[in-house]
């Protein structure tokens, strides 16, 4: 008989070896070409560790610092931002105002107190003469919003807090005016309350040795809320402004 090769039939059910149920012969079997080694597939190093935010500014100038804040991944915060808001303002910096977070308008917009938020800030400084382009520089504590505009972990103030110590090193404001708890409590180091907070100077003192007086004040979003205590606020910008001379 001729040998020719002949096609398996593909509907027929493949022979067992005997004692091996299941595995067909034609696998067990096999002859022809030894199995192809397969490739070594060489193990991707582990990507380096992220330098602390600290570190990783240590010697930035703002410039530097402005584009590693809208790259900054050290905390989750990262994940659900449109863009980080590093502050906006003149310099010489005669004022640091200090805010929260960015809410939604600032994460649309890059930009700090852009909202209803904003205005009133904008209305509240003019109130005393500062503008917002030449006096004063505008952060957060916290540059990316957080979701749904919940208050920051702990966590995130720790990678975040770095960067608005480097802002106040490098801008050398005259004075900082701190906006609400939340604010006031993470620069200050303290979880005392507001209102024990305001009408007195606080001093900061920093790494580099400057020694920068604070104003503690309400948040603007607290005060369109209770618009009754923009008469304190007013007071708090009065002391801001008489200390100043
Ligand atoms: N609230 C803040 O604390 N900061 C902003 O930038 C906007 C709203």
């Amino acid at each position: 008989p001729t040998a020719q090769a002949q096609a398996p039939d593909a509907s027929a059910p493949a022979e067992a070896v005997p004692g091996r149920p299941g595995i067909p012969a034609s696998i067990l079997n096999r002859s022809g070409p030894p199995p192809r080694p397969v490739p070594k597939v060489e193990a991707e190093a582990p990507p380096p560790p992220p330098v602390p935010v600290a570190e990783a500014i240590r010697n930035a100038t703002l410039e530097e610092m402005h584009d590693q804040v809208l790259a900054c991944e050290a905390c989750g915060l990262c994940k659900g931002r449109r863009n980080a808001v590093f502050g906006h303002g003149g310099q010489p910096t005669r004022w640091l105002v200090v805010g929260e977070a960015p809410g939604e308008q600032e994460d649309r917009q890059g930009q700090p107190f852009v909202g209803r938020s904003g205005q009133l800030l904008d209305a509240m400084l003019s109130s005393v003469s500062m503008s917002r382009e030449r006096d004063v520089f505008i952060t957060n504590v916290i540059k990316c919003r957080p979701p749904g505009n919940r208050n920051p972990k702990p966590e995130e103030i720790a990678a975040c807090s770095p960067y608005l110590m480097r802002q106040i090193a490098l801008l050398k404001p005259e004075r900082i005016l701190v906006l609400g708890r939340f604010a006031a409590q993470t620069l200050l180091g303290t979880d005392a309350t507001i209102g024990s907070l305001r009408g007195r100077i606080h001093q900061l003192k920093t790494d580099e040795g400057l020694e920068i007086p604070v104003v503690v004040s309400y948040h603007p979003a607290y005060l369109l809320r209770s618009p009754s205590e923009k008469a304190r606020a007013w007071q708090d910008l009065r002391l801001a402004v008489a200390r100043l001379g």
